[in-house]
């Protein structure tokens, strides 16, 4: 399977959430020998999409000439795109926003009713294409945190796309919590063999990956105590 990452973190490597879907690609290897491409989203270079609609009814070219045209490409002949982002005023990190905007060359002007809601008519065949999510956050709650940044993604990507959500998510960069974060990430793990043999995630496995690693009141105390030291 071919596979590419969209990195949405700023800060490339070093990205918590990256950690989960490295550990997430790692379980789906262990089922397959997967063909894996990490794109760190902050290093290329995207323009805002100008809302020209020329690509919508030009054939799919955009008016800008930059990094988005070699993304595109990269898009359309993979089998999985992973979208690993943190939450950023609960939605996704600018930089990602605007690839996410820039992939309207994919899509024509017209629209047909999917469900009970309208979406556009794709132009370039996406049919093998599926999406995953996976956004790590810094609050300790798991309840209204995600669910703008989960909600746009079904939106975007209809067919009950996979989404994970990892709460307490600085906890992945701290040594002093991998009593907590390991076997976090040994749950990620499961998830990727499942998804690599089933397509799909047991919701109680989810569930379990998108719980607090230690209890909420705890992390709160850890977090505003390195404040008042600072
Ligand atoms: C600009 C900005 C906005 C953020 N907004 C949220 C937010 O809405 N909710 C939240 O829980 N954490 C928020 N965070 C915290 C990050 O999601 C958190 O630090 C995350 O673990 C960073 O992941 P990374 O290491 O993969 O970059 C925000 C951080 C930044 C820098």
């Amino acid at each position: 399977m071919k596979i590419l990452v969209l990195n949405g973190s700023p800060k490339r490597e070093e990205s918590g959430t990256l950690r989960i879907t490295r550990a997430f690609l790692d379980g789906m290897r262990e089922v397959s020998e997967q063909e894996v491409k990490i794109l760190h989203v902050i290093d290329c270079s995207i323009a805002p999409c100008s809302g020209c609609f020329a690509c919508m009814t030009n054939g799919g070219t955009c008016v800008h000439r930059d990094d988005m045209r070699g993304i595109l490409d990269e898009i359309v002949k993979s089998d999985l795109l992973i979208w690993s982002f943190p939450l950023y005023c609960y939605g996704m990190p600018a930089p990602l926003k605007a690839l996410l905007d820039r992939t309207l060359p994919l899509s024509s002007m017209a629209m047909q009713k999917v469900g009970d809601r309208y979406a556009h008519v794709g132009q370039a065949d996406l049919s093998r294409l599926r999406n995953a999510m996976i956004c790590g956050c810094g609050f300790p709650n798991s309840r209204h945190n995600f669910e703008p940044a989960a909600a746009q993604f079904r939106l975007c990507f209809p067919g009950d796309p996979l989404i994970l959500t990892v709460p307490e998510c600085p906890l992945m960069n701290a040594p002093e919590a991998e009593v907590v974060t390991g076997p976090r990430l040994a749950l990620v793990r499961d998830a990727g063999r499942q998804y690599a043999e089933s397509g799909a995630v047991d919701a109680s496995l989810i569930g379990e990956i998108g719980s607090p690693m230690i209890p909420e009141e705890d992390y709160a105390a850890i977090v505003n105590a390195g404040t008042e030291r600072t």
